[in-house]
């Protein structure tokens, strides 16, 4: 993964927007107060885009980023440095005690990177589980499904695994406030928006 990223992070932002559907539309639906003063922890935080914005539209929430990719930490620390106050960054993958939080997290969000942690997804669940208190929500944009095998082995190239196997995993180990899966590139891959509370 880091080495991946060590060659993806300087295109990132530039490339991502026009297939990475569905973020802005997740941040939206975690109906957060403008005066919030929340704690959001973004796994897989890559460059820090969804931190930069609900910073800067959520002035009270504090964030956590968390990813194992030093080139992508390393955009994020640049492009989150205006509010280096109320987000903090770490560098580790995300599972049971890799490393601490000492507070308690509100929402924990994950972007278009669970299916990117194969192993290692259920062990994120998990952890997302662990770090949540009660009531505590967390929502889940990312890759869904495809009915082309050629797609399917494209994208596990890509580190991505896409076979319909996060929603019931999610369904399964919090309370459903919303999903929707949805069509993209004419019906060539599906992605997912989920929205749940650990109970
Ligand atoms: C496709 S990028 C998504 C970045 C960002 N969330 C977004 O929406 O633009 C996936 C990110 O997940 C990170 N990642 C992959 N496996 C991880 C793991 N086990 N723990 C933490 N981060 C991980 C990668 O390094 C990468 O930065």
């Amino acid at each position: 993964m880091q080495k991946y990223y060590s060659r993806q992070a300087f295109w990132y932002d530039a490339t991502r927007w026009s297939f990475l559907h569905g973020r802005n539309e997740l941040l939206r639906r975690l109906e957060l107060r403008a005066d919030s003063r929340q704690t959001l922890l973004e796994v897989g935080c890559g460059t820090g885009r969804n931190l930069v914005r609900l910073a800067r539209q959520y002035p009270g929430l504090q964030l956590i980023g968390v990813d194992v990719s030093k080139d992508m930490l390393a955009r994020a620390t640049r492009s989150t440095l205006a509010y280096s106050r109320r987000i903090r960054l770490f560098e580790a993958p995300y599972a049971p005690n890799t490393f601490a939080l000492n507070e308690p997290i509100d929402v924990v969000l994950f972007s278009y990177s669970l299916t990117m942690f194969n192993p290692g997804w259920e062990a994120a669940l998990d952890r997302a589980v662990q770090d949540l208190h009660p009531g505590g929500k967390i929502a889940v944009v990312d890759f869904h499904n495809t009915p082309s095998g050629l797609f399917r082995r494209w994208m596990r190239h890509n580190h991505v695994r896409m076979d319909g196997h996060l929603l019931p995993a999610l369904q399964e180990r919090f309370q459903t406030l919303y999903f929707s899966t949805r069509s993209a590139a004419a019906g060539l891959w599906q992605y997912f928006l989920f929205v749940g509370e650990k109970a």
